[in-house]
């Protein structure tokens, strides 16, 4: 079975406390902490920045995996790998020079990788993928939590998940919105093996049960 990881979206936590956000969904069983950078320019949304996440670090050990929605995108991946990032992915239409920002990103010492929305191509992914370590596969649109899971996320993660394997490299294959416990089996068959979920837990008052349920699906053997 993968190492399958399950990543809360803050973007749906309780902004007056995002301290105790983070410490109790940890303590429920997440493995990394999804922070979701929107910039009202790239999405029609604005969320929060590197000061955040420079407060938030003291509160967990576990990963936190930047999505920047930002565009332009390098001044802020780098603000973001010196805030205490572990992962910094941003979408390569945003981005003047994919390979510039994966440097910058590699250079702070972080792991480096790129965001798929649900109509974009993964052309790009033939000429970096030596140099990623995370793919992200959007199924919604970005910019809000609390949207429908967009089915043809499906085949693009089972195309990404072949890129991946011929690659003989060990990258991270991401989804994110709208997964659910009903809907996060289909994602892993598909190839995906790191999960992003922010209204379906942080929507529930107890985060351990939706997390634990998730888990069960990841674990089902029919
Ligand atoms: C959308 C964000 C997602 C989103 C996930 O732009 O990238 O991380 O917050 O939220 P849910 O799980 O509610 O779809
Ligand atoms: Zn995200």
């Amino acid at each position: 079975m993968p190492r399958y990881r399950i990543a809360p979206s803050i973007l749906s936590a309780d902004f007056t406390r995002l301290g105790d956000e983070v410490r109790a969904v940890v303590a429920a069983g997440a493995d990394w902490i999804h922070f979701d950078v929107m910039d009202n320019h790239y999405v029609p949304n604005l969320s929060f920045g590197p000061m955040i996440c420079q407060a938030l670090r003291p509160h967990t050990t576990a990963p936190i995996d930047v999505h920047l929605m930002v565009q332009p995108v390098d001044a802020l991946a780098q603000a973001f790998c010196k805030a205490g990032a572990d992962w910094v992915s941003f979408h390569p239409d945003a981005s003047t020079h994919v390979d510039r920002t994966l440097q910058l990103i590699k250079a702070e010492g972080k792991k480096a990788g790129l965001v798929f929305n649900p109509a974009t191509s993964l052309d790009v992914l033939d000429w970096v993928i030596d140099k990623i370590d995370l793919v992200l596969v959007m199924s919604v649109n970005p910019g809000f939590g609390g949207q429908s899971f967009i089915d043809s996320a499906l085949r693009k993660i089972e195309r990404v998940r072949k890129l991946i394997d011929g690659s003989g490299r060990d990258i991270r294959l991401e989804v994110d919105g709208g997964i659910k416990v009903d809907n996060i089996r289909r994602a892993a068959d598909a190839g995906a093996d790191t999960f992003v979920a922010g209204s379906a837990i942080f929507g529930q008052p107890d985060y351990r049960a939706v997390i634990d349920a998730m888990r069960g699906e990841l674990a089902r053997t029919t």
